[in-house]
């Protein structure tokens, strides 16, 4: 067995929605070092688009665009249809979030999040799906991989209803497209991140020290766990993990002692 093959990306086209910063750019650095051919990226900002492109060389293309709407993804589709005949990995990485007191959690703040946290995946696979099933095979399958996160997998105290039920759908909608997917080979999976620093977690990012302290092995997430993982679930080495979502998260949700047995006090 060649480890290098096992993880490679050699010869793999790749887009990465949200890739311009956060989570999405650490899934990009993994991509170039498993030595992916070509990955695109997208973001509404062009700016710090181009700039990322530009600072992780000529193999990330920068298309600039909001896919939160269906004509959005539309766009994006046309946009990688006229440059490549086939798409190999997909990560629907690109997510909002909406935290408001209960009492006054608005319509809007339902809308923007399940529009781009649950339809988007679900719109850009299934209008992908020329592009990902072109040369999909047993051998060599196509990759889809959702970013949820552990906030849809067991409660977490902000407000932030309508993001923790988004994910949730994510996690249970990745199950149900890997199961049709499945077919036309090409395999859907997930990845559930617990603290990772970037622009939407900004605890993690501005309160590094404060955020490990909740966290079983006492750290935030770096872009080494969240590369690491997603060339995983992109190459041989995932091809046959489906509709799993794979939890990246310091122990969160699988090592994490409820108080009352963490503090030898507590609950005895
Ligand atoms: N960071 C964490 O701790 C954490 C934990 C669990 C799950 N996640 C998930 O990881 C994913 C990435 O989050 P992040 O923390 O990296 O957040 P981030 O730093 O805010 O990055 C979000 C990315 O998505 C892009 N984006 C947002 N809305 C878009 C739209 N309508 N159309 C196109 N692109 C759009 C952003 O660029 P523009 O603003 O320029 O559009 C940016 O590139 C999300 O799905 C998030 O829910 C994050």
């Amino acid at each position: 067995m060649n480890l290098q093959d096992l993880f490679s990306l050699e010869g793999r086209i790749a887009l990465v929605t949200g890739g311009s910063r956060g989570i999405g750019r650490m899934i990009v650095e993994g991509f170039l070092a498993a030595g992916v051919e070509r990955v695109y990226i997208t973001a509404r900002k062009e700016d710090e688009l181009q700039a990322t492109a530009d600072d992780l060389g000529d193999k990330v293309v920068g298309i600039q665009g909001d896919i939160s709407t269906l004509a959005g993804c539309d766009a994006l589709v046309e946009a990688i249809s006229a440059k490549e005949d086939r798409l190999d990995i997909l990560v629907n990485n690109a997510g909002a979030a909406w935290g408001e007191d209960y009492t006054s959690f608005p319509e809007q703040g339902w809308d923007k999040v399940m529009d781009l946290n649950v339809k988007t995946p679900f719109f850009l696979t299934q209008k992908f799906h020329k592009l990902l099933t072109a040369q999909a095979t047993q051998n060599r399958p196509g990759k889809v991989i959702n970013i949820a996160s552990v906030d849809g997998m067991r409660i977490n105290p902000w407000e932030t209803y309508s993001y923790q039920a988004s994910k949730a759908a994510l996690i249970h909608l990745t199950r149900r497209m890997a199961a049709r997917l499945v077919q036309d080979h090409v395999y859907v999976t997930g990845i559930a991140p617990g603290a990772f620093p970037s622009n939407m977690n900004k605890v993690a990012r501005d309160m590094e020290a404060e955020s490990a302290k909740g966290i079983p092995n006492k750290r935030v997430g770096d872009k080494f766990d969240m590369g690491g993982s997603a060339v995983y679930l992109a190459s041989r080495a995932g091809d046959y993990t489906i509709g799993e979502t794979l939890t990246v998260d310091g122990g969160i949700v699988n090592a994490h002692l409820p108080n009352h047995f963490a503090d030898p006090a507590g609950g005895r």
